[in-house]
């Protein structure tokens, strides 16, 4: 098992990667989290794991109790948080006790947020059981529930005391929640790590039947990336954070464009990069031999890299900018440089904006 730390002084945190569920027991009982662990996951997760969660973690001396709650980024909503803040109060959590995320991405950012909001803050552990949730979401503090208005429009930065990644879990996952999370994977090779994005080249054979050590690798170095660049700016505010945004700003307009339905995150991420590599290459920013390697590896990962029929360009257009990298009507990229390095850029002239959308649908 591979420990990396985020050190971020008092809200320092372990990340546990290539732990079995059924040893989370032996692991949590080294921290200070309370007797009480309330479980927050879906009906599915928890008949694949809960029961593996649960008995670890009786067995080493906790009482646990479970919150299930729907599947479906629709129940990130604080309607769903004050149901979990009503389970808190029925099994008698306090101060002391721990709120424990089972799922992907949306569980552990509702859980989170009720963490971080029960009696001002409670005990968090995270146990992410999507490819998506181990490389990203959850490493680096963002809690948040959607508004219909909204994603991710009332949240909080919220650390846990640790996360513990089981890699045997992604088994279960559906390939296309795999790919998802593989183009967060690609981005961290393009943002910070040409060594990492030359393994993925040489390695989607692997990465595609799920091989373990391959699996450990790539979220070890992700998960590595992830913390090195909150550790520079946890809260986002010195401008270092924003490179994780690559391939994000038309990503999440593809999202909303296509009312998040048809397109993962990963998916809307991928055509993201391919755009963003695009007017970086335009602009004489990047070299066109990386462009065709950065396309041929989402390719060769089954990762999308046009958008598909039925998305109006003139809409995604109109869609960026309603985004919140736009400040002062400009809108803030994160291009590439070439593999592994990237720029913060707020001169991307419009009319090539527009061009590279149309290219992307053709
Ligand atoms: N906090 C952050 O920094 C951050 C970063 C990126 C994304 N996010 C958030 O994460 C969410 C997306 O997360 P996600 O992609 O993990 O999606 P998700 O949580 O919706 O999970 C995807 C699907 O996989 C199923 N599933 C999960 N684990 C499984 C397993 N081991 N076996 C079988 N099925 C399993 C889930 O039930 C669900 O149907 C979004 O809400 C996004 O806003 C947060």
């Amino acid at each position: 098992m591979d420990i990396v730390e985020v050190n971020l002084g008092r809200r320092s945190y372990p990340v546990y990667i290539g732990g079995r569920l059924k040893d989370i027991g032996k692991i949590a009982s080294t921290f200070s989290i309370g007797k009480k662990v309330l479980i927050i996951s879906s009906d599915r997760i928890f008949s694949l794991y809960g029961d593996m969660v649960r008995d670890a973690l009786s067995a080493s001396g906790f009482d646990v109790y479970l919150a299930r709650i729907p599947e479906g980024e629709r129940y990130k909503s604080l309607t769903w948080a004050s149901r979990l803040y009503a389970r808190c109060l029925e099994v008698k959590l306090d101060r002391s006790s721990t709120i424990l995320a089972l799922g992907g991405g949306v569980i552990g950012d509702l859980a989170g947020f009720v963490a971080s909001t029960f009696l001002r803050g409670i005990n968090f552990v995270v146990v992410p059981t999507t490819l998506l949730a181990q490389v990203d979401a959850s490493v680096g503090g963002k809690v948040a529930v959607n508004l219909p208005q909204g994603k991710n429009l009332v949240g909080s930065f919220y650390q846990p005391n640790f996360v513990y990644i089981d890699l045997a879990v992604l088994a279960s996952l559906r390939p296309r929640e795999i790919r998802s999370g593989l183009a967060e994977v690609v981005k961290y090779g393009m943002i910070e790590d040409k060594e990492l994005f030359s393994f993925l080249e040489k390695n989607s054979a692997r990465i595609k039947r799920l091989d373990e050590e391959t699996l450990h690798f790539i979220v070890s170095r992700s998960v590595k990336i992830k913390a090195k660049v909150v550790e520079e700016d946890e809260r986002e505010e010195k401008g270092r954070r924003q490179i994780l945004n690559f391939g994000h700003t038309i990503g999440h307009a593809i999202e909303a464009t296509a009312g998040y339905r048809s397109y993962r995150h990963g998916e809307a991420v991928a055509i993201g990069m391919v755009a963003a590599a695009r007017l970086s290459l335009r602009m004489k920013s990047f070299p066109l031999s990386s462009f065709v390697r950065l396309k041929s590896l989402l390719e060769r990962l089954n990762l999308p890299v046009a958008l598909r029929k039925g998305i109006d360009t003139d809409e995604l257009y109109n869609t960026l900018y309603l985004d919140k990298k736009v400040r002062g009507g400009r809108l803030h990229f994160v291009l590439p440089k070439d593999i592994g390095s990237v720029f913060l850029t707020k001169d991307v002239p419009s009319p090539l904006i527009r061009k590279v959308l149309k290219e992307l649908a053709e």
